[in-house]
């Protein structure tokens, strides 16, 4: 196992990639600290874990808020010991245009995939620097690489996502804490059924375009989640600073 006495934080640990995550994580050998607004969906993922002889534990927390960060990093400091992997994951997407997305939503959209990971970085950075390192694994999409339609607030952020996580490697990188991004396609996921929603399209016609790339098909959760506990793991022990695209060729 390749993640044996490990201790992983995953937000956003009850949606399609956080949960795939977590499951893939805890198969590995690492302890797995359950994150997401959704608490009840989070105590699942954690059970799910449980009953397959793993060790999880769930924490309802809002990420864009730094209380709630510094109580997520208290209780599985107290729980497990330490962090050795933080998979900053959670994430939200508003369908919109500058002339359509408030400035209210505008912000949520960056509260959420921009300022959660500064606020996880300045509360897990001295827990790992005390533990001689560790592997924090940021998500960020395609379409923080490339733009996209109607997605305005949501390509800026993922855009800051791999930057941010450029300028975290070179910051922390001495104290032996990789940071990377991982930078999925379109995955079957609830939010691309929530897209489909917001544009007003037809569901199965917005998943079959989601479809035209070079492998012709959707990405699964499970294959991000195994791209994650490749970096998560000393596997990558000389990768930082990177943005990993999984994506079945999207961007190629
Ligand atoms: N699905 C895709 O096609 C796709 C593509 C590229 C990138 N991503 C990114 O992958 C990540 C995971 O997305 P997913 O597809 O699994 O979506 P999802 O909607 O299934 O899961 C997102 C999870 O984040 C949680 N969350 C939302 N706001 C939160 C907050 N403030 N605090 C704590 N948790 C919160 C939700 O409750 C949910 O469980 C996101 O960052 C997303 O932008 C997804």
């Amino acid at each position: 196992m390749r993640l044996e006495n490990k201790k992983a934080i995953v937000t956003g640990g009850a949606g399609g990639i956080g949960r795939a995550t977590c499951l893939a994580l805890a198969a590995e050998g690492a302890d797995v600290a359950v994150v997401d607004l959704n608490s009840e969906a989070a105590e699942a993922v954690a059970a799910e874990i449980r009953t397959a002889g793993g060790t999880a534990i769930a924490i309802g927390a809002d990420v864009s808020q730094e209380a709630d960060i510094r109580r997520v990093v208290e209780t599985v400091v107290a729980e497990f010991g330490t962090v050795n992997v933080a998979f900053n994951n959670a994430g939200i997407i508003r369908r919109s245009t500058a002339e359509e997305i408030e400035v209210d939503e505008w912000d949520l959209v960056f509260g959420v995939n921009v300022r959660a990971i500064y606020l996880m970085c300045k509360h897990v950075v001295p827990i790992m620097r005390a533990a001689g390192g560790g592997s924090i694994v940021n998500t960020g999409s395609g379409w923080g690489l490339k733009g996209g339609g109607r997605a305005l607030s949501y390509c800026a952020s993922k855009g800051a996502v791999v930057n941010m996580t450029r300028a975290l490697a070179i910051d922390h990188g001495p104290d032996g804490i990789r940071v990377n991004s991982v930078n999925p396609g379109d995955v079957n996921t609830g939010m691309l059924r929530d897209e489909a929603r917001q544009l007003g399209e037809d569901t199965d016609a917005f998943l079959a375009e989601a479809a035209d790339r070079p492998l012709r098909r959707m990405g699964e959760p499970r294959e991000i989640a195994q791209a994650v506990v490749w970096l998560a793991s000393d596997d990558s022990s000389y990768v930082t600073g990177s943005a990993l695209v999984v994506d079945g060729g999207g961007i190629a």
